[in-house]
């Protein structure tokens, strides 16, 4: 079965709160991605609002059929948003007001206490969890202790490591030279699912560098956002999601 690709719209907010006006529209972000194949919709709802909205949250969960992945940081109001919401699921991840993006993984070993609070908050109101976090065995472990059944490992290290190979837009085909943050991203996703957790992955991945990610074994959802919503810019957003598609299934077959 191919790998699965979780569409993140959030820069599609980013740019209609620049105006602070209606446009871009978000929920349609949501129908155009569907259109161009996407397995699911997935949004962050920061705590500052900078992109997502609660509204957005509302009316995507409302009117698009796909399932909706909430990345959402463990804090209360987000979780009583949650709740209401009720996504197909919630993503964990640490937030911080003035990163540019979730900078690493979610801390589960320190912060165990709130986030085995949090995944039976969100389980008890019907809600699948996973937890973004980086590809550390202590720490896949603490979320698997915790009672994750998901975990989504951060893929930035590896993109950023990724960054200046010889591969580029014109030669998707040519795999990249295996380095050592693969390396521990499959190693990751290996004992990630000798603990029985299911493995999604994400962060900085593009159509350079996604289809070795996509290769990994068992994987089961790649969340992409700003190499999507930037190649929307020149081409659409159908064709953009559509292009990730064709990335990934030719990744994903070839295992
Ligand atoms: N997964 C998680 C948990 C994220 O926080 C983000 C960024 O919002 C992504 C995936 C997508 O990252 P990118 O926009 O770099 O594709």
């Amino acid at each position: 079965m191919s790998v699965k690709l979780g569409v993140n719209i959030d820069h599609v907010a980013t740019l209609r709160n620049a105006r602070g006006g209606m446009e871009p529209e978000p929920v349609l972000a949501a129908a155009m991605a569907e259109l161009g194949g996407a397995d699911a919709i997935t949004i962050h709802l920061r705590e500052d609002r900078r992109h997502i909205r609660e509204r957005d949250v509302m009316l995507i969960r409302g009117t698009s059929k796909l399932p909706l992945n909430l990345e959402m940081a463990c804090a209360d109001e987000i979780i009583d948003i949650a709740v209401k919401a009720k996504p197909n699921m919630c993503t964990l991840v640490p937030e911080k007001r003035e990163e540019l993006t979730t900078e690493g993984g979610l801390d589960a070993i320190a912060n165990f206490n709130t986030l085995e609070r949090t995944l039976k908050n969100l389980t008890d109101a019907g809600i699948e969890v996973s937890v973004f976090v980086d590809p550390d065995r202590e720490q896949i472990l603490h979320c698997s202790r915790a009672g994750a059944k998901y975990i989504e490992l951060h893929t930035g290290s590896y993109a950023n490591s990724a960054l200046g190979h010889e591969s580029s837009y014109w030669e998707e085909d040519k795999p990249y030279t295996p380095n050592g943050e693969l390396t521990k991203l499959t190693l990751a996703a290996e004992y990630a699912q000798e603990l029985g957790l299911i493995v999604n992955a994400g962060h900085g991945l593009n159509y350079q560098n996604t289809g070795e990610v996509a290769r990994i074994k068992g994987m089961n959802e790649l969340n992409i956002g700003h190499s999507i919503i930037t190649r929307a810019v020149f081409v659409g957003l159908v064709q953009a999601v559509k292009d990730m598609k064709e990335v990934i299934n030719r990744c994903s077959a070839a295992i």
